[in-house]
């Protein structure tokens, strides 16, 4: 069967060899710039598209997919799918893409990253270096808290939460687990924040988790505890954590997450003490972008050719 070509729109570069597949069998329009693309751009250019391969920071809502006629397949370049709405694309019959299974254990590196930076104190302590403050061996200084042995708490336990369990598994911990998956060590959101030395977030953001994490939440946490979001920044009220981290509800908190996204280098979150801010760099490896980018293609292609996406969503 001889396929026709058809338009696609790329909203960003993306690593490795993938787009170029994509533009052996269809035309491709690609934003150059390293930067998201503007909405108007978006909306010009995704108008006489029929596939479209987009970011996390791409809103791709019913206004878009209503302007966008000829539309036949979306392909997310990442797992979450938050950026779009996934009804108003059911309802125009337009299949939706994600890139599930090849980020998982490079976002759970990431996550158990966070959990040992922040239990050792490693930012503070490496500024200290660099300003000269390492003027001895110290038997109180630089103390942190122990990660073997400890108690993790996963909130989210999907591909990526079963993945940071298993680390922990290494390091002696007792994992404790809230999510729909069933199996053993799985509690109550209100047990695991109480009993958790460390809580790692890794559920999907939508309306049930917006705000999963507020003051609330942060008040049942250990004083000594430690919150890490890798998911998605909304689940955490960062005002709430600011005034957790100032009035010490808990210890610390490494974020690779935050609301809004770039969090501005004003932003009062970082007025916070004890918090590690890294940006958004969960499935940033050479390999797994790679792969992110290939099966975004694969969807895509698929897609395009009225077949079933290898992943996808709606
Ligand atoms: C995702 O895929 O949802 C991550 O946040 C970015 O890789």
């Amino acid at each position: 069967m001889i396929r026709r070509m058809a338009r696609c729109f790329v909203t960003r570069k993306l690593p490795g060899e993938a787009i170029g597949r994509l533009a052996e069998t269809h035309e491709v329009d690609l934003w150059e710039e390293d930067r998201p693309v503007d909405r108007d751009v978006l909306m010009e250019r995704a108008e006489t598209a029929e596939g479209l391969l987009c970011c996390l920071t791409d809103r791709i809502d019913a206004e878009l997919l209503a302007a966008c006629p000829d539309l036949r397949a979306i392909a997310n370049y990442a797992v979450g799918v938050d950026n779009i709405d996934l009804d108003a694309a059911r309802s125009r019959g337009i299949p939706v893409g994600n890139t599930p299974g090849v980020l998982t254990e490079t976002t759970a590196d990431l996550a158990f990253a966070l959990i040992l930076a922040c239990a050792r104190g490693l930012p503070a302590a490496e500024a200290d270096v660099r300003a000269g403050r390492w003027t001895t061996w110290s038997p109180e200084g630089w103390l942190g808290r122990d990660v073997h042995g400890a108690t993790l708490g996963i909130v989210g336990a999907g591909a990526i939460g079963s993945a940071v369990a298993r680390r922990a598994e290494g390091f002696g911990m007792e994992v404790l687990l809230n999510g729909n998956a069933p199996g053993d060590g799985r509690v109550e959101l209100g047990e695991l924040l109480e009993r958790s030395d460390f809580v790692s977030i890794h559920c999907p953001l939508n309306e049930s988790t917006r705000g999963l994490i507020s003051e609330p939440e942060l008040r049942a946490m250990k004083r000594t505890a430690i919150l890490v979001n890798t998911a998605r920044g909304p689940i955490v009220d960062g005002g709430a954590l600011r005034e957790a981290l100032i009035q010490g509800w808990i210890a610390a908190a490494g974020l690779d997450v935050t609301d809004p996204e770039p969090l501005p280098a004003d932003a009062p979150l970082l007025e916070a003490p004890n918090l590690l801010v890294i940006p958004h760099i969960g499935s940033a490896t050479h390999a797994t972008r790679e792969a992110m980018a290939s099966l975004a293609v694969d969807n895509l292609l698929a897609g395009l050719a009225g077949e079933p996406m290898p992943h996808s969503v709606a």
